[in-house]
This record gives C-alpha cells, sequence and structure tokens, in this order.
C-alpha cells in the first residue's frame, strides 16, 4: 500500500497552476451521459474519483477517453441502466448518475452510494424529489430501482429541506430533460453548481437561477454533445494556500478561480497573511507565525465557510499564535483528523460540533493515517510544518481529490515523496 513520507519544516515558495475542480468534474462527467452526441471536457483533473466515474459512465454503455486533462465522452448509445454496487460504493458521487440516467433513459438500478465516512450521508432528500417527478422508486436490501412512471420525468416544484450540493444536483440533471418545467427552491448555491449548469447549457439546456437559491429549469427532449472547460478547484486552492501558509512562504497560484475561493480567503487573511488577487491569480505570502482568527470559523452552505475547507484550515492555525474556535455545521463527523493532528503535537479539543484550537509552537513528525479526503490533506499540512518525518498511509483517500499533490509540494520546495 503507497505511502506519503514527509520531511517537515522547510518554507514552501513558488508558482503552481491549479488543478481542475473534482466537485464539478464528476456532475459534469454524468451530465455528459444526457447527451446523444460527444462531449470533450477540458481541465478534467487526473483523480481516482473521475476514473470511477468514466467505468460507470462505460458500464452503461458509453465509451469515456482520457488523453493528459482532456476527456472524451461519446455517449450515442446508453443501453444498460444497472450500475454495480462495486462501481456505486467507489464514491458518493455515484448517486448523482441517478438523475443522469432517469433523464436519459427514464430508469435505473442503483445502490446506496460509498465515498467519504463524514457520519451520516442520507439521500432521503434526492429520493423524495425525484417521487416528486414523477418516477416510482423501490428500495431494498440497499439496492434502488427507479422507474419514471411516464417513460420521462415530469417537471414538479421541489422544495429541499437543506441546499444540498448532491440532491440539487440530482434534480437538475433529471429536470433538463423532463416533461415540462422544474422549480428548485432552497437549491444549492455552489459553485460546482453553476458549472454544472453551465455545461448543460452548452448541450442546450434551458435552465435559469443557478447561483441562487431558486432555479428554473425547462425540460427539452434531447440534449446535443459540446466542448466545456471544467472551472478550477477551490478547495485545493484552499488546500496549497493553507500549506504554504503554515509553512511560512510564498506562493502565486494560477488558473484560480478567485471570486468563488473568497469565502475561504476572507478567513485566511485574518491570521496576518498578505493576499493579492488578479483575474484568475492568487498572491500570498506568509509572516514569521500565523495570528489566531478571532472569529468563530462556521462551516455553512455557500457562500458561507466551506466544510472541504474546514480541516486544511485547521492544520494551519494548528501552530498559529492563539486560540481558533471551528464550528462544523455540515457533517456530523467531520474532525476525525484531529486525532493525527493531536499525534504530531496539535492541542485540539472537540466538543460535539466545535473544536478548540490552541495554536502551539512546533508540531513534530509521526506515522499517521489518512481518513478521509480532506483530513489527510490536513496532515500532509501537518507535516510539512513539523520537525522530523511523518509517514501518511491510506493515501488512497488523498488521491480522490488532489492530482499529484506530492509533485505540486516538490515544485514548491517541499521534501515529500510517494513510497
Ligand atoms: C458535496 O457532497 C461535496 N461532494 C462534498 O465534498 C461537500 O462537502 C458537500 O457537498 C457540502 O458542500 C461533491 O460535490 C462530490 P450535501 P454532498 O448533499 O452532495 C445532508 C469533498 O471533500 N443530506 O450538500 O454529499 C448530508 O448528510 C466532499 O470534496 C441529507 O440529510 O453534500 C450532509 O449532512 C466531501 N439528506 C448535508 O446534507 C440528503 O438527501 C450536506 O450534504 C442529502 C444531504
Amino acid at each position: 500500500m503507497q505511502k506519503f513520507i514527509i520531511t517537515g519544516g522547510k518554507s514552501l515558495r513558488g508558482e503552481l497552476a491549479l488543478q481542475g475542480s473534482k466537485n464539478s468534474s464528476l456532475p459534469i462527467m454524468a451530465a455528459a451521459l444526457l447527451c446523444c452526441g460527444e462531449c470533450t471536457l477540458h481541465c478534467c483533473p487526473k483523480l481516482t474519483d473521475v476514473y470511477a466515474a468514466s467505468r460507470i459512465l462505460n458500464c452503461v454503455g458509453c465509451r469515456c477517453t482520457f488523453s493528459d486533462n482532456m476527456a472524451v465522452i461519446d455517449s450515442q448509445v446508453v443501453d444498460r441502466t444497472q450500475i454495480s454496487e462495486e462501481l456505486m460504493r467507489e464514491m458518493r458521487s455515484s448517486i448523482i448518475f441517478m438523475g443522469a440516467m432517469l433523464g436519459r433513459t427514464g430508469e435505473c438500478a442503483v445502490s446506496v452510494p460509498g465515498g467519504c465516512e463524514l457520519g451520516p450521508r442520507p439521500i432521503d432528500m434526492h429520493l423524495a424529489a425525484l417521487k416528486k417527478m414523477g418516477v416510482d422508486i423501490t428500495e431494498s436490501g440497499g439496492s434502488i430501482v427507479c422507474k419514471a412512471v411516464c417513460g420521462r420525468a415530469k417537471g414538479a416544484k421541489i422544495s429541499l429541506a437543506f441546499p444540498s450540493v448532491g440532491a440539487t444536483e440530482n434534480v437538475i440533471l433529471c429536470a433538463v430533460t423532463a416533461d415540462g418545467e422544474t422549480v428548485i427552491n432552497n437549491a444549492a448555491r455552489e459553485p460546482e453548481i453553476c458549472d454544472l449548469c453551465g455545461f448543460l447549457r452548452s448541450c442546450g439546456a434551458d435552465i435559469k437561477g443557478d447561483g441562487e437559491s431558486r432555479i428554473v429549469i425547462k425540460g427539452k427532449k434531447q440534449l446535443h454533445g459540446c466542448e466545456y472547460t471544467i472551472m478550477p478547484d477551490r478547495i485545493a486552492a484552499a488546500t496549497y494556500l493553507s500549506m504554504v501558509a503554515a509553512a511560512h512562504g510564498e506562493l502565486i497560484l494560477t488558473n484560480a478561480c478567485v471570486l468563488e475561493t473568497e469565502p475561504f480567503l476572507s478567513v485566511l487573511e485574518q491570521t496576518g497573511c498578505s493576499i493579492y488577487t488578479s483575474e484568475n491569480k492568487i498572491y500570498l505570502r506568509s509572516g514569521p507565525r500565523l495570528r489566531a482568527v478571532r472569529e468563530r470559523i462556521r462551516t455553512m452552505p455557500h457562500p458561507g465557510f466551506p466544510t472541504d475547507a474546514q480541516a486544511v484550515l485547521m492544520a494551519a492555525l494548528a501552530v498559529a499564535d492563539g486560540t481558533s474556535i471551528f464550528e462544523e455545521n455540515i457533517f456530523d463527523c467531520r474532525y476525525r483528523h484531529t486525532e493525527a493532528l493531536i499525534k504530531m503535537g496539535a492541542d485540539i479539543q472537540v466538543l460535539g460540533k466545535v473544536a478548540v484550537v490552541k495554536g502551539v509552537e512546533r508540531l513534530h513528525g509521526a506515522n499517521v493515517q489518512a481518513t478521509d479526503l480532506r483530513g489527510g490533506a490536513a496532515m500532509i499540512i501537518a507535516a510539512l510544518c513539523a520537525d522530523g518525518t511523518s509517514e501518511i498511509s491510506r493515501i488512497c483517500h488523498i488521491d480522490r481529490g488532489y492530482e499529484k499533490i506530492e509533485e505540486a509540494v516538490r515544485l514548491l520546495g517541499g521534501d515529500m515523496r510517494r513510497v
């Protein structure tokens, strides 16, 4: 099993071009199967989750090929409607193929998805919304069989109890070819939703209001192929910025999505780092020691502070001057990384959804196991600013969301290798 060996204590400096967004690529790849034609995706990151999505596309009859960061998806033929449990278990995003399959064929057989263990991750809102769109759903023993009653889903008024990203995506994917108009109230406003809608509009879909809480979709009989560039990854941006901030360094991030990263930047600024932005660049210079963040850092749906940046910022604040407080409001169990950080010398107390991080002067190397994608990235950040050497195992979690992270770290002057 592969692992990372990291020797910490070096200042990180340099320029990095941001990878394409994982959380955009996955729904866009699912959306490609709605198109009767070929889709070419640029800036598609080389991630294990992306390859898992391509296996799902191939298993329902599409042909998905990659060359470098370009994916070509030929979905002229979709002749199977069952996705195996094995493929569904590989990642949480497999569940959004349900909406896409219903939009393309009017039926599908899937099962409960896998993905990061962040506490209970039910799909009740997904299923309730699809039922309102005239889809018959039978659940038994983990399998979920869906069939549009009239062979095609119908437009409906959907009010989500919580602005769930996945539920919003599933409704959009089912609604773009449904019979009639669908309105989603309390929709998720994440930038990845806008990117998905941008892609679907390029395929001929009629969608308005993405980025707002109310989205209106007029169903079309058919969508066509297109060429599209996936947005940069704002969580990868938050990760590299936290990494360099904790390592007293300097970073120029190019191909950055500045506006979409703003909810994170406005908190990072409070640590005393100098941050300048231009059209698609973020420049950061970190001082001799970060300051703790005075305000409580509450994770919220976009445009609030992103839950996916909680762990990476926490790792940086573990060596800040003073005490910072986090409040995790999206997932019930998203502090699993704290055990490893404490093993490296951090002073963190978790009380339910609150974590109190008392900055320490120095961390030290240790052998730790990645618990999930962002938790694993937090361990890399801690190891890079620790004295001595660390070993991080179960890095398969990290490869799900970061493209060759060890090469990026080496580019910035860090000592990290994959063995
Ligand atoms: C997406 O997950 C992202 N994943 C997550 O990023 C991200 O943390 C999350 O949105 C929130 O921003 C992808 O885009 C692939 P949700 P998703 O549905 O769609 C509850 C990463 O690190 N809920 O918005 O699963 C749910 O349990 C990953 O890249 C229900 O109760 O998130 C959670 O507590 C991790 N019932 C909350 O809502 C439902 O039917 C938010 O979930 C659906 C969700």
